[in-house]
């Protein structure tokens, strides 16, 4: 990867998401306002210095004019950002529809859509339709933009098509595929009716990515008991074609994390809140409000708690961030009413005229905040149902290392698998077990709990998300000369 004087080449990068790392707002006929929303993927790629990234997503706002399309293109191209633009009815079937509805619980194992939630969506076919056709105007977006050499990395359950369409397009094109949710038993994925179209179109990629060692097995035992296709260590075979399937746990950006309680605007937040709870345990929960995260559950177990030890009751608090998501489909209306009403009558059953158990928010913190937050708690409630990794968890553990609280972590969670050892590990559908691990935590030996937190703290400072990106791409780059390779031979 040199230039002809000797100059190093970055190799280009396409990251292909359903959404861009922006939220935009519309200002005027040809002004937009883009502000950077630092997730995940987008500090792991920040940190990978051999490459240069380009995004390619939707901006998550309906734009159906030329002018507003062209000025939104053109602001987003400074950012390094390449627009999809998806029109409405397509973003009610194939994101609301196919993806959210029907996709996204069933990869967390709750299931296809029966009775009221298939009645509020069009049939399958319909919207498995709309998920193809927005899968092809991603793949037309990439073609656009691809030049030789470039690698392409798809990412998660909204594009798992498009794989199959770029590589009918230039099958020398370098493609990965990546899923950010559990893969489930291959037993639930074969309850759906397009189970064999999509693993074929994932299998189109080069190489294909998970969280967990289970996921990679799961999505193996797929494409071997619906397709019939061989499973090998590596991947999976059709017809001597080998795809690469492997696990590559994500991380986060531990340093960021570490670098912000030093910020003077976060110690004297973290100074505000400590005063504010003095006296009292605090227990944190920062959820985007999806019933994959388990938080009615959570609710009626810290109730548990309350009811089962009447001496904590005016010592701890549990701070509640519900992010509001996806409020477009029903389900997820449904489940902001409910955790209203539990909040509600737990509070109105144990607060006080001047203190409430709960506090709970419905919308998200700045980074600044967050930190602050996550540094003065004293246990982690991340009681996911099913959760493809869970970065809280993560996040948490990197802004403790003064405090060393304790995480109690779902079983269900990806992250399980990496600071399990660490944790206090529950199963969040038992209540009577999350309440009786809220009390092991508040009553922890402090020589215990700096123990897991070392084990944990080691682990989220070294494998960063960096590191993580840096693995799957050089993986990808192995396996397309590794299979070039081979037809040579
Ligand atoms: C999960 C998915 C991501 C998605 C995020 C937010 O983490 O794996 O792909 O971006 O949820 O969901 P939203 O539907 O708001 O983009």
């Amino acid at each position: 990867w040199e230039r002809p004087d000797g100059r190093p080449i970055r190799q280009r990068l396409l990251v292909v998401a359903n959404r861009l790392p922006v939220s935009a707002v519309r200002r005027g006929e040809e002004s937009w306002s883009l502000e950077i929303s630092a997730g995940g993927l987008v500090s792991a790629l920040l940190g990978v210095k051999e490459f240069e990234a380009r995004w390619i997503g939707w901006a998550g706002v309906n734009v159906s004019d030329a002018t507003g399309q062209k000025a939104l293109t053109k602001a987003l191209a400074e950012k390094r950002c390449i627009p999809v633009f998806l029109n409405e009815e397509i973003v009610h079937q194939y994101y609301n529809g196919y993806c959210n509805n029907i996709l996204w619980p069933l990869f967390h194992y709750l299931g296809l859509p029966q009775e009221d939630r298939l009645a509020t969506t069009r049939s399958f076919q319909s919207q498995f339709d709309a998920y193809k056709k927005a899968n092809k105007m991603f793949a037309d977006v990439v073609n656009e933009h691809y030049e030789e050499g470039d690698v392409v990395w798809c990412h998660d359950y909204h594009l798992m098509f498009l794989p199959k369409c770029l590589k009918e397009h230039n099958r020398n094109m370098k493609v990965g595929w990546f899923l950010h949710t559990p893969f489930p038993s291959s037993e639930i994925h074969r309850t759906l009716p397009s189970r064999s179209e999509l693993l074929r179109a994932v299998l189109s990629a080069d190489l294909i990515g998970f969280h967990t060692y289970d996921y990679a097995r799961h999505f193996v035992s797929a494409c071997t008991r619906i397709l019939g296709l061989e499973g090998t260590p590596e991947g999976v075979e059709d017809q001597g074609q080998l795809t690469r399937v492997a696990a590559f746990p994500i991380g986060i950006d531990s340093d960021r994390f570490i670098r912000a309680l030093e910020v003077p605007q976060v110690q004297e937040h973290i100074k505000e809140l400590k005063e504010r709870f003095a006296g009292r345990k605090v227990m944190l929960g920062v959820d985007r409000l999806d019933m994959i995260k388990g938080i009615p559950q959570k609710l009626l177990a810290f109730e548990k708690f309350l009811e089962e030890n009447p001496n904590w009751r005016d010592k701890v608090v549990l701070l509640q961030i519900a992010v509001p998501t996806r409020t477009d489909v029903p389900e997820y209306q449904k489940l902001t009413s409910q955790v209203h009403e539990i909040v509600g009558r737990i509070n109105g059953r144990f607060g006080t005229l001047t203190a409430v158990p709960i506090h709970h928010l419905d919308r998200s913190l700045d980074f600044h905040a967050l930190c602050a937050l996550y540094a003065v708690t004293d246990i982690a409630l991340v009681t996911s149902l099913r959760d493809g990794m869970n970065l809280v968890s993560y996040e948490f553990v990197a802004c403790q290392d003064s405090k060393q609280g304790v995480l109690i972590l779902s079983e269900f969670a990806g992250a399980a698998q990496s600071l399990g050892a660490g944790a206090i590990l529950v199963n969040p559908w038992n209540i009577t077990e999350v309440a009786a691990a809220i009390g092991q935590a508040l009553n922890m030996p402090a020589e215990e709990r700096e123990k897991r937190h070392r084990h944990n703290f080691t682990h989220v400072t070294t494998h960063t998300a960096q590191e993580w990106a840096e693995t799957f791409i050089s993986e990808l780059n192995d396996t397309v000369i590794e299979a070039q390779q081979r037809i040579r031979k």
